[in-house]
C-alpha cells in the first residue's frame, strides 16, 4: 500500500489484464507467475499485476499468503470517496484492498468511456489521497503521429492530466506512454520513437516540475510489449518500465518481459 521511493527509478513492469480473467483465472495466473520468478528478480524489479475489479481481493489474498512481493494493481477508479455513482468503485476501497498502483487515463478509458485529461488529473489526485501511486497514461493516435502532433499531444495530455501537482509528488508518479495506434495491435513503437517520446515526457516535467522530478519520475512504455521486444525497449536510457496488455495474461511470457535484463545482449 505504501507509496514506492522512486528516485533510483528502478524499473516498474506492470501487467494490464483489461477485461480478462475472472477470479479463478486471476488467482491461477499469478500463482504461476510468483512460481517463475525469483528473489533477484524482484531486486532487480517492480512488479504489478492489475486484474479486473472483481479479482482484487482474490488476487490480494494469494500475494498475502504467499508473501509473494508483486504490487497489487486497479486499472481504474472513481475521482470521489463514496456517494451516489453507481457501479463506481472508491479510491479508498482499492487502498483497504492494499492496492498499490492505479491506472489512470489509459486510453481506452480516454476514447470509450470519454474521461477527459481534467477528469484523468482528480483521478490522479484521488489515487495520491489514498497512499497510491497513479500510472497516468498518455498517447497520440496514429493520426496524430502521422500529422506531425504527438508530441503537442503529449504534452497537453502530461499538462492537463498532471495540473496542480507539487514537484514532489510528480517525482512520485508513474508516467506510461501508450501510443495508441501500438496498443492491442501487434505494432511497436521502434525503440528510437519510444525512446524519443519518452525524453520529451522528461523534458515536458523537467520544464514544469523541475530537476528532481524529472530525474525521479518513471516512465513507462506501453503498446505490444513481448519477451522478444522488452529487452531493447528498456535498454532505453527514458523507458523505465513497461505496462503490458496481451502479453501480461500469460504468466510465462509476462516472467520473461520482468526478466528483461536476462536477454539484454
Ligand atoms: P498491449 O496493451 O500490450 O496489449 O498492446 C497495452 C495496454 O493497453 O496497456
Amino acid at each position: 500500500m505504501a507509496r514506492q521511493a522512486t528516485s533510483d527509478r528502478k524499473p516498474l513492469i506492470s501487467g494490464n489484464w483489461k477485461m480478462h480473467h475472472n477470479h479463478f483465472e486471476a488467482i491461477q495466473t499469478v500463482q504461476k507467475l510468483a512460481y517463475a520468478l525469483t528473489a533477484d528478480d524482484y531486486d532487480e524489479v517492480d512488479v504489478s499485476v492489475h486484474p479486473p475489479f472483481t479479482d482484487l481481493r482474490s488476487v490480494q489474498t494469494v500475494l498475502q499468503a504467499d508473501d509473494v512481493p508483486i504490487a497489487l494493481g486497479a486499472q481504474n477508479v472513481h475521482q470521489e470517496e463514496k456517494g451516489a455513482f453507481t457501479g463506481e468503485v472508491a479510491p479508498g476501497m482499492l487502498a483497504k484492498l492494499d492496492v498499490t498502483y492505479v491506472i489512470v487515463g489509459h486510453s481506452e478509458r480516454r476514447e470509450l468511456f470519454g474521461e477527459t485529461d481534467e477528469i484523468v488529473n482528480a483521478k490522479a489526485i484521488a489515487v495520491l489521497k489514498e497512499n497510491m501511486t497513479p500510472i497516468v497514461c498518455c498517447g497520440e493516435t496514429l493520426e496524430e503521429r502521422q500529422a506531425g502532433q504527438a508530441e503537442s499531444k503529449v504534452a497537453a495530455q502530461i499538462a492537463g492530466s498532471l495540473a496542480n501537482l507539487t514537484a514532489e509528488v510528480v517525482g512520485e508518479l508513474v508516467i506510461a506512454y501508450e501510443p495508441i495506434w501500438a496498443i492491442g495491435t501487434g505494432e511497436t513503437a521502434s525503440s528510437d520513437d519510444a525512446q524519443q517520446m519518452c525524453a520529451h515526457i522528461r523534458s515536458l516535467v523537467k520544464d514544469q516540475w523541475g530537476d528532481a522530478a524529472a530525474a525521479a519520475v518513471r516512465i513507462q512504455y506501453g503498446g505490444s510489449v513481448k519477451p522478444g521486444n522488452a529487452p531493447e525497449l528498456m535498454a532505453q536510457p527514458d523507458i523505465d518500465g513497461a505496462l503490458v496488455g496481451g502479453a501480461s495474461l500469460d504468466p510465462d511470457d509476462f516472467a520473461r518481459i520482468v526478466n528483461f535484463r536476462l536477454y539484454q545482449a
